[in-house]
């Protein structure tokens, strides 16, 4: 099976973190679409936030992974932009589940909260699991509709 397109996306605080997902996810087989940010230099989290989900909704990513110092900025960031579900994660139970119930598109991760290790251990729980549907997708369906009355 082919494997999934990831998009990656981080500001300053998030960058070393995303550079070295970039290498396992490509080491991995997976595609990547890297957003920027493109250096340590400080930036703006909401502004590649705003990059790495539009490659998925644009479908030239399949998910994406947003890294900044605590996963809280990208994730509140994210979940502004219709059609996005992003779930800050620093466990792995939940990385899957937010896959399997929420059917999040987004895993947003905090480079001063995890290390290394436990970042790819949470992208590879998000990035293999897939949503289950059924009462699932009516739960996921009654969350756009809150996104539609705003
Ligand atoms: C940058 O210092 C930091 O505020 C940012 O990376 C993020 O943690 C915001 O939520």
């Amino acid at each position: 099976m082919e494997k999934k397109t990831i998009a990656l996306a981080s500001d300053h605080a998030g960058f070393p973190l995303k550079e070295a997902l970039k290498k396992k996810l490509t080491e991995e087989g997976y595609a990547v679409a890297d957003a920027g940010c493109d250096s340590a230099e400080s930036c703006d989290y909401p502004v590649y936030a705003e990059k790495g989900c539009r490659l998925v909704l644009e479908g030239k990513a399949d998910l994406c992974v947003l890294c900044c110092g605590t996963g809280v900025g990208m994730s509140i960031a994210a979940n502004k932009i219709r059609g996005i579900r992003a779930a800050c994660c620093s466990d792995v139970f939940s990385a899957r589940y937010t896959r399997l119930h929420n059917d999040a598109n987004v895993l947003c991760l905090g480079a001063r909260v995890v290390g290394e290790g436990l970042a790819w251990e949470l992208v590879t729980a998000f990035v293999t699991s897939g949503f289950e549907g059924g009462k699932h997708a009516r739960r996921v369906g009654l969350i756009a509709d809150l996104e539609n009355r705003e």
